[in-house]
């Protein structure tokens, strides 16, 4: 993980858990992916931040589900406000005074343009935000080279 964000990570006491399948490769760029994986990381950080969360924990987690390799990412915050659930993807929507709105809209845009998708998990109130990855895997047949690979780490 990038070292802002892991300063950060220690700065507010997070506990990151990392459960991660077997490597796979995507069909989405590994610099891209990064983007997606930070983004979520670093939206959790700033809500569990803001909010003061007792024992704050980010859980990020990958399975392989049929054709697809499946992300979680998981923090134990105040959960998205209703205010925004409705617009959550779109550019510029933030609630964050210094927020731009548009890491969940670039976000979205890697994913679906490779066919996957990104969505916000449908969770009891008061148990945090969990955020749902699902890229197609790259058949095994394929040579290397059309393939971005993606080591699951
Ligand atoms: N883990 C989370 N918990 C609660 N709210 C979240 C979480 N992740 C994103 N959000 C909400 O989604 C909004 C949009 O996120 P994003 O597109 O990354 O823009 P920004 O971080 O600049 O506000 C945030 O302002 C926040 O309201
Ligand atoms: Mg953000």
């Amino acid at each position: 993980m990038c070292a802002l964000l892991q300063r950060r990570v220690v700065n507010i006491r997070a506990e990151l858990r990392t459960k991660l399948s077997a490597p796979v490769r995507v069909k989405v760029g590994s610099g891209e992916l990064e983007h997606v994986i930070l983004n979520l990381v670093s939206n959790a950080l700033d809500i569990l931040d803001e909010a003061r969360v007792d024992q704050p924990l980010i859980q990020v987690s990958t399975r392989i589900s049929g054709h697809e390799a499946i992300l979680r990412v998981q923090d134990n915050g105040p959960g998205v406000s209703p205010k925004i659930r409705a617009q959550l993807f779109d550019l510029f929507a933030s609630t964050r005074r210094d927020g731009l709105g548009l890491g969940l809209w670039l976000s979205r845009h890697i994913v679906e343009r490779q066919g996957g998708q990104i969505s916000l998990d449908e969770r009891e109130s008061g148990t945090g935000a969990s955020f749902t990855v699902r890229l197609n895997m790259v058949e095994p047949s394929l040579p290397p080279d059309q393939a971005s690979p993606y080591l699951a780490r």
